[in-house]
């Protein structure tokens, strides 16, 4: 694991690695995650693309999940995340771009489909994820098994209440979602776990048991023989 004390030195550690993994494979297939914790990783990658120190125009980009009935047209989905924070202000070929489609009207055929880009590709070469307050990873809700791929699962009652709570939500949480699977992510050549703020401390204490544990789908990472765990561990604030 490593662990750094600020938001500039967790964005650079996490860009570092993106950046090594583009220099050893130009077309890495990429699966991404959205939530506050990359924000600063997506910056990182933008500007140094824009500084010509790094390119992900022959990378492909998958997304990890999406909210079950959002459009990608939303302002509030998934994709419209990835789409503002990286693939538009890189201006990546559409081409090289498949998100989940979250209003898609057969969600079977659709994660049927996106199995299917991916593994037409040769796989996720890195698969970035961030941490559920709960434990999760993407969607994957605890109690997931190992052995789960692309589906639509039903999120938790906090993952919703979370949701509810960011500014500007405004509306009930989706109950369902779409998300690669725990054996999707352990499939990939690489994975890398970002973790920061204060609500993972219980999701955090779970890694570092060191225990499998579906209670806790990020522990499935212990089994991956290429994870990558960078934690911004900020100094506790003076009363
Ligand atoms: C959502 C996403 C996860 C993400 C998590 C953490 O639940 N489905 O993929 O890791 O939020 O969000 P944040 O980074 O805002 O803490």
């Amino acid at each position: 694991m490593i662990r750094v004390h600020t938001a500039a030195e967790f964005s650079q550690a996490a860009a570092d690695l993106v950046a090594a993994q583009l220099k050893s494979k130009p077309r890495s297939v990429l699966a991404l995650p959205t939530g506050s914790t990359p924000l600063g990783l997506y910056a990182e990658l933008v500007r140094r693309s824009r500084a010509g120190f790094t390119s992900l125009a022959e990378a492909r980009i998958f997304d990890l999940d999406e909210y079950r009935g959002l459009a990608s047209s939303d302002p509030s989905s998934f994709a419209a995340f990835i789409r503002a924070r990286l693939t538009v202000p890189l201006v990546l070929a559409e081409d090289h771009v498949r998100l989940l489609r979250g209003d898609a009207p057969d969600p079977a055929a659709e994660c049927a489909d996106y199995e299917k880009r991916i593994a037409d590709l040769g796989g996720i070469d890195l698969c970035i994820l961030g941490l559920g307050q709960n434990g999760h990873i993407a969607f994957n809700e605890p109690g997931s098994a190992w052995d789960t791929r692309t589906r639509v699962v039903e999120l938790s009652a906090s993952t919703r209440a979370r949701i509810e709570a960011n500014a500007g939500w405004g509306r009930p949480a989706p109950t369902h979602g779409f998300t690669l699977g725990v054996k999707n992510v352990l499939e990939a050549r690489q994975t890398l776990l970002l973790i920061a703020g204060r609500d993972k401390l219980a999701a955090k204490a779970a890694l570092l048991r060191g225990v499998q544990d579906p209670a806790w789908p990020a522990t499935s990472l212990l089994r991956h023989p290429n994870a990558t765990i960078i934690e911004l561990s900020e100094p506790a604030r003076s009363q």
